[in-house]
């Protein structure tokens, strides 16, 4: 795998030239790359199909391009789109826990990073809690959690607010915001909703597999508020 856990100083997320196309499919992306900085909060715009999804999965390891390099931080977090499909344990403690499996962790340090990971999200008195009890949002939350226990450097979100309702999804993106300032983790966010630009640092607009635009979020809202206000 074309992977490294070290970056640079300065970067979290360095992608260069990649192509990926699915078997017997067109090509996704083509001559792709993105910088994303350390400690700050990015987005990924794009129309369906432009390939922002793939990309995270590239990221996260999950797929392997054709060709080019792919350097990121590691551990890397993933926070799908609806979080019942990564959601495996029945109560909220026990499924930030479940991620730590693999590390081997003697049962004090569980418990601890699993509070600390919980009182990060504002979820901690919900630690016994059914997950099926929980609203769209909470349960992003314990997704997010589950990636901080990890002590994940890189945190991919795969439009994680496409389920909730427009209260939640400020809260999220908020909160989101809030741990990546307070914690030095990266974040990459892929989304469809504009109001949802002005908490990130900087954007990427996707068109067809590559980067059209990239930089401040502000202006490239005002792009896309204008090819939206052009559209019949
Ligand atoms: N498992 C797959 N096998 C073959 N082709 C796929 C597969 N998954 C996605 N594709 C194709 O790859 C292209 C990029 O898809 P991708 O899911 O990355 O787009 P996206 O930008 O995330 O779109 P959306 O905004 O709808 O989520 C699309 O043409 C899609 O049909
Ligand atoms: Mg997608």
């Amino acid at each position: 795998m074309n992977q490294t856990a070290n970056v640079n100083a300065e970067l979290a997320i360095k992608v260069q030239d990649v192509h990926f196309r699915w078997p017997q499919g067109e090509d996704v992306l083509k001559s792709f790359g993105i910088d994303v900085p350390r400690g700050e909060f990015w987005m990924l715009l794009g129309n369906n199909g432009s390939g922002k999804s793939t990309l995270l999965r590239l990221l996260a390891g999950l797929l392997t391009p054709q060709s080019g390099k792919i350097q990121l931080l590691h551990p890397v977090g993933f926070v799908f789109q609806n979080p019942d499909h990564q959601l495996v344990m029945p109560t909220v403690g026990a499924d930030v826990a479940f991620g730590l499996v693999e590390e081997k962790l003697p049962l004090a340090q569980v418990r601890q990073r699993v509070t600390e990971a919980l009182s990060a999200v504002n979820l901690l008195e919900l630690q016994r809690r059914p997950i099926y009890a929980l609203s769209g949002g909470q349960k992003q939350r314990v997704a997010i959690a589950g990636a901080i226990a990890r002590h994940c450097q890189v945190l991919l979100l795969d439009e994680p607010t496409a389920l909730l309702d427009p209260d939640s999804q400020l809260d999220l993106v908020a909160q989101v915001r809030r741990l990546v300032k307070s914690t030095g983790m990266t974040a990459l966010w892929v989304t469809h909703r504009l109001d949802e630009l002005n908490y990130c640092d900087g954007a990427f607009l996707l068109e067809q597999g590559q980067v059209v635009d990239r930089g401040e979020p502000k202006r490239l809202m005002q792009r896309l508020m204008q090819i939206q206000e052009t559209i019949p």
